[in-house]
């Protein structure tokens, strides 16, 4: 069997999963994981700190001009079995999952020169291969070639029930419709922006888990993984 690398880009609707089937493959298959979200939620931290956005609406001249100052790297955290986002250096894993981050990560992620910027340092960290990346523009503009794309879907009443389940789990109190709506608000504006809009790459295989359990989708995407690189 021949053992050779390959690069496997996740793209799909938000709370869908994509993250933990990211995460579990890499485990499995010895890759880094790279969580492309989470550098669009870094420029997002440091624009909000900046006071860079006022009322969801980012100073865009500001943003760009700021970007070559905004170094993001990862570590794997084996105890905690998560990446760890660090933004020059510090410890924000934290603090880009937070509420106001998530509010106002769309407008940032709109701006042309910051998808220019992200894709770059993308692209970076897959030269080695040996790579799983998921976001919504993997498989389209960061890797076209790359050997394995997925996208992950699920439909909205379930992606809103899972989220669902989880807040209440942490204890907040949520409403299932407020849930749902955002879900399908977040869906619009990420398949509807102009720039990298979020759509199934020609050669993606589809995957709807609405009804598969983790370690059915695992298994679905390891089979896929072993159809590659065994071939080759
Ligand atoms: O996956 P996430 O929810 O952490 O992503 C945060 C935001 O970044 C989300 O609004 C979509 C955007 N995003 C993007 O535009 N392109 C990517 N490759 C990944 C995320």
């Amino acid at each position: 069997m021949n053992e050779k690398k390959i690069i496997i880009a996740i793209d799909g609707h938000s709370s869908c999963g994509k993250s933990t089937m990211a995460k579990s493959l890499a485990k499995k298959l010895g890759y880094v994981y790279i969580d492309s979200g989470a550098m669009y939620r870094v420029v997002t931290l440091v624009a909000l700190r900046k006071g860079w956005i006022v009322n969801k609406v980012p100073d865009t001249e500001k943003v760009i001009a700021g970007l070559s100052d905004i170094k993001i790297t990862f570590k794997w955290d084996e105890e905690l079995g998560k990446n760890t986002t660090f933004l020059n250096g510090e410890n924000v894993e934290d603090e880009i999952r937070q509420l106001e981050v998530s509010e106002n990560v769309s407008p940032i992620s709109t701006i042309a020169e910051v998808r220019h910027e992200m894709v770059r340092q993308q692209r970076q960290n897959g030269k080695n291969k040996g790579i799983v990346m998921d976001g919504r523009d993997i498989g389209t503009v960061v890797f076209p070639d790359a050997e394995l794309k997925i996208f992950m879907t699920a439909s909205p009443e379930i992606r809103a029930q899972r989220r669902y389940l989880e807040l209440t789990e942490k204890g907040d109190k949520v409403n299932f419709e407020e849930i749902l709506a955002n879900v399908e608000g977040r869906d619009k504006i990420d398949s509807n922006r102009a720039v990298s809009p979020l759509k199934k790459a020609d050669d993606a295989l589809i995957l709807d888990n609405s009804n598969l359990n983790r370690e059915q989708q695992l298994e679905w995407t390891i089979n896929k993984v072993r159809e590659i690189t065994e071939e080759k």
